[in-house]
Order: structure tokens, then sequence, then C-alpha cells
């Protein structure tokens, strides 16, 4: 672990031949935006799509940046929250482009948390078919996931991320010191993808997250440094060898076949993304017991850390099976109608299965409930 105090930021390279880029983690680094744009050789002009929480917090500062920088971005803001991801929203943001002036060469800084991300991202992907896109993620989820690995897209009410497309940005910037304005709620559900990270591809940060995750959620800057290096080096690992998910990057999806369901059943208010995957992750540790070798052991590690990081473990009882297993089937991870589970041969090593059955899942759901 090597975080340093001094704004010199930690740096990931995501390897992806001429769509290769660096993730860039430190403190101070929004107030540093020009120093890490300039190198990109991107037009002067551009816009800042954020939403109405970040957009007081940290817009004024970047444009102000921007503008010493010889740079001009305006402003362009949603709502905050999941629903913002539609296709409403980003035909509102279509709308407004066009007054804008921008050119083929002009820039989308995506400064928010994966709602933000997710939309600018199929914004820029779409508008003048390819604007350059900056993540400037300002939530832990943000930073340690959905800001890195060019998945854009919004929901439909039939399911989430049904609308989008793969746009690698150009540049990931992860200021640490935007995660002390997050709301607590926030910050654990974004650790929820930092577990993931760990049960699928690292045991040994496994480890290190079950001693450590309270100086985590203390915002210890050190601890965080890590947690958001380690997590952009696994993903950036999987994401380079399987891009656009035709094998490997499915083991990113651990917990998202149940947790996307609840999603959609929630009508994307009231559970947080974490959240819906954290139930999902321990009912994917049960079905793995079953149908993968994992240990009772491990699975129950791996549910213990989710609970002892303020998580939900257990599904609830509001919602009926069937339109649970409805849900799933519409997910995009689903093929020829068969649903498929990330699963765990042990902490730290994941693989797809299509094995999960019906009955493996009406089970599974009766006990997390
Ligand atoms: N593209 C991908 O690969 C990928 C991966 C994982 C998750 N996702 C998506 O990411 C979304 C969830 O992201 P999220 O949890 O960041 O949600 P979010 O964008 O809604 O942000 C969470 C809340 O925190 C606020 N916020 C963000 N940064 C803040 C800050 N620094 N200070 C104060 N408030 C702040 C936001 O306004 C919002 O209210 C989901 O839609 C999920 O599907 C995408
Ligand atoms: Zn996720």
């Amino acid at each position: 672990m090597s975080a340093k105090k001094t704004g010199v930021p930690e740096r990931v390279r995501v390897e992806l031949g001429e769509r290769s880029y660096d993730i860039l983690i430190g403190k101070g680094l929004l107030s540093q935006v020009v120093e890490y744009l300039r190198p990109l050789k991107l037009g002067k002009h551009g816009v800042i799509i954020t939403d109405t929480n970040v957009e007081p917090l940290y817009a004024g500062a970047m444009c102000d940046a921007l503008g010493k920088g010889g740079f001009a971005a305006e402003v362009l803001s949603v709502p905050a929250g999941e629903a913002s991801k539609s296709l409403r929203q980003a035909n509102r943001l279509f709308e407004k482009l066009p007054s804008h002036g921008l050119d083929r060469q002009s820039f989308v800084i995506a400064l928010g948390g994966g709602v933000v991300g997710d939309l600018a991202g199929f914004v820029a992907a779409s508008y003048l078919r390819g604007l350059a896109l900056v993540q400037v993620p300002t939530s832990l989820l943000a930073q340690v996931d959905s800001s890195v690995g060019g998945k854009t897209g919004v929901n439909l009410p039939q399911g989430k991320n049904l609308v989008g497309a793969f746009y690698q940005p150009k540049l990931v910037l992860a200021d640490i010191d935007t995660l002390g304005t997050l709301p607590e709620r926030e910050l654990r559900s974004g650790f929820a993808e930092v577990i993931k990270h760990g049960a699928i591809r690292d045991a040994e940060f496994f480890v290190w997250l079950e001693r450590e995750f309270k100086r985590v959620l203390a915002l210890d800057p050190k601890a965080v440094t890590h947690v958001v290096r380690r997590c952009c080096e696994i993903k950036a690992e999987v994401v380079s060898a399987d891009e656009r998910e035709s094998g490997l990057r499915a083991i990113l999806n651990l917990g998202h076949t149940v947790g996307h369901a609840m999603e959609t059943l929630s009508d994307y208010s009231g559970l947080l993304h974490g959240e819906a995957i954290s139930m999902g992750m321990c009912c994917g540790a049960r079905l793995s017991i079953k149908r993968a070798g994992l240990s009772k052991a491990d699975a129950q590690r791996l549910c213990d850390l989710i609970a002892a990081s303020g998580l939900p473990t257990r599904l609830g009882k509001t919602f009926k099976l069937g339109e649970l297993l409805e849900a799933a089937r519409l997910d995009k991870k689903a093929r020829d109608g068969k649903l498929r589970f990330v699963l765990l041969k042990r902490l730290g090593e994941a693989f797809v299965s299509d094995a999960v059955t019906d009955v493996d899942i009406r089970e599974v759901v009766d006990v997390c409930r």
C-alpha cells in the first residue's frame, strides 16, 4: 500500500490497445484537473454532466479550475438518484447539447456517482457519434467500479441497464477527498462492490477487508486509497481480458442477477444498488454451496463481512418469488431465457454457471428472506 499525501496520484492503467487509459487515484485531484486533461489533447470546450447533489459541492470548483487552464465547460445537471438513469433524462440532455456549440473534439466530464457516470457515458457515446469522455467519480461505488470498464447506459421500467453502449473513457480521475461529503449509507453501498472484488478475484484482499473494513468506512485516506486502487486493478485486469463480456468479465456480476431483479422490483427507489447486490451476494454464496462446492465457512465469511459493514443480507418478504424470477429472466445476463449466476468455488475464485435451477433459487430465496 502506498497512499501519498502530497497529491501525486496512484495510477492504474486499463490496457485496451488504442482505447487504453489511466485511472488516477488520490487527494485533491479535482483542482488539478487541467494538468491531467491537457495531455489528452482534447478540444477546449465541453460540458460537465452532474446531479443536483454533486453540482453545488464540486461543479463550481471544477469549472473554475478548467477556466483557469484555458478550458470552458458548462454544467448540465440531472435530479440525483437512480430514477435519472432513464431515457427521459438522456433525451433531456441530448436536446440541450446542440445549444452548447459542441463539436467532435469537445469533451464530456461525468462528475458524480454511478448514475451520472452511466448516463453521461451513454450520452457521450451517442452524441455526434461519440465525444471524449472523462469520468470523475465522486461516490465510492463509482470510484471502485462503475467509472472503469466502459459500460454505459440507462434503465427501462422493465429492467436495469437494458439500453446502453460499451464506451471507454479517456481518463478516470478518482479524487478520494470527495468521499468526505458522501452520505454514510451511500458509502456502505459502495463498499458492497469492494467486497465483491475481493470475493471474486483476490482472497488476500478479502482477508485484508475483513481486518480493515472499519478504517475504510471511517475514510482513513491510506485505507481508502488502497481499496480504490486494488478494486481498479482487479477490474482493469478483468476488463482488459474481456472488454465486451464474452466470458471472464461476467464474474463482475456476482450478486447482480438477484440484485438487479430486486432493484427492478423496487422501481429504482428505496433500495440502493450496493444494498441490492449485498442481498444478491448472500443468495449467491448459498447457491455456491450447493452448485460450486463453496465451503459453508467461506459462505458465512462473505455474509458476515456484508453484515458487519452495515449492509443487508436478507431479501425481505415484500416481493413474490415469481416476480423476482421474471425480473431476473429479463436481465441481460439471462441467455435463451436461462438464468446465469456467478458462483464462487472459494473466496477469490468465481465462475459463471447456467446450472442453477428454479428449484435452487426457490430454496435459496426462502432461506434468505
Ligand atoms: N457501469 C458500470 O460498470 C457499473 C458498475 C457498478 C454500478 N453501476 C451503476 O452505478 C449506479 C450506482 O452508483 P452510485 O451508488 O454512485 O449511485 P449515485 O450516482 O446515485 O450516487 C449516490 C448518491 O450519492 C450522491 N453523491 C455522489 N457523490 C457524492 C459526494 N461526493 N458527496 C455527496 N453526495 C454524493 C449522489 O447525488 C446520489 O444521491 C447504479 O445505477 C449501478 O447500476 C454501474
Ligand atoms: Zn454493481
